[in-house]
């Protein structure tokens, strides 16, 4: 499909070259940065998309400003608007989608190295993307610690009061529970950090569908080794994309430009079938 956009903007053919370098002998060792513009076809919506985005719908939470929702120590005091949003965002009710099942393509065809996410839905997991591949920046739903004494909480518990809106408590000090995602001001997993050096020995980067506002998580895409192209899969062009010469920015949506991709690949049934079993 044809992407708008300036003139810059490099045309459908450039998703051929991509194609031809990744089936190359170059090409050994494949990143993704992936934003919450890849889980938006699932129905989760993104955090800053101007209509859509969660970050222009929480006035029902009465929040001072909207990144609140996810301060810690906003959370201490409120951890009501939280509780409220975690539960229409609870992994296991939505499906992955296409771009996810690309991302597994790349493990399947042994081209992936690491899938860095932001995204804490999990959908990468549930498209069959190897759990040791992905490293979840932000964290997930997978634990919950005690946000006064850190000890681990009892998982159940937490899905419980997740669903039914009552706070969960710590057994040990009655501090606050919270899932292991990561808020505002808190330190990144140590997963993340041991990853990151990874990236010099990056060949391709693919960035999806992510507006690069969010550090340390956004500097990642500018550690990969020069000869390394970077492709730009999303809605608009974001951070410092188009500075290096063999940057290729597709503009448009990501299933959409996946599908192309994988047509110009020759994976375009597996596509299919890989993300028909989700
Ligand atoms: N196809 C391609 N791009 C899309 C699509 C789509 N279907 N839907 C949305 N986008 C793009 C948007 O245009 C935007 O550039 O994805 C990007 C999403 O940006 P954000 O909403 O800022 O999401 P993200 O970059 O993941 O946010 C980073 O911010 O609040 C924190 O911790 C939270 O991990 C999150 C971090």
């Amino acid at each position: 499909s044809k992407y708008e956009g300036s003139p810059e903007i490099l045309e459908a053919r450039d998703l051929a070259s991509v194609a031809k370098y990744m089936n190359s002998a170059e090409c050994k060792n494949v990143f993704t940065m992936l934003g919450a513009g890849i889980s938006t076809s699932a129905g989760i919506p993104d955090f800053r998309s101007p209509e859509t985005g969660l970050y222009a719908n929480l006035a029902r939470l009465n929040l001072p400003y909207p990144e609140a929702v996810f301060e810690i120590n906003y959370f201490r005091e409120n951890p009501r608007a939280f509780y409220t949003l975690a539960h229409e965002l609870l992994p296991g009710r939505f499906r992955p989608t296409p771009t996810h099942s690309f991302v597994r393509l790349l493990n399947d065809h042994k081209l992936l190295h690491t899938c860095f996410t932001q995204n804490i839905d999990t959908l990468e997991r549930r498209a069959g993307v190897p759990g040791n591949k992905i490293v979840e920046a932000h964290g997930s739903f997978v634990g919950q610690h005690c946000i006064e004494c850190d000890t681990e909480c009892d998982g159940e518990k937490m899905r419980q009061a997740l669903n039914t809106g009552e706070i969960a408590r710590c057994p040990e000090c009655d501090g606050l529970v919270k899932p292991d995602i990561v808020f505002f001001g808190e330190s990144l997993p140590q997963l993340f950090h041991r990853s990151v050096p990874n990236l010099r020995n990056a060949d391709l980067l693919f960035v999806i569908g992510t507006s690069l506002t969010v550090q340390p998580f956004a500097s990642l895409a500018s550690l990969v080794p020069a000869h390394c192209p970077r492709v730009l899969i999303n809605l608009d062009a974001v951070g410092d994309f188009g500075s290096k010469p063999d940057d290729v920015i597709c503009l448009g949506r990501c299933d959409d430009i996946v599908r192309d991709l994988c047509k110009a690949l020759g994976w375009a049934d597996e596509l299919e079938a890989a993300w028909k079993e989700t």
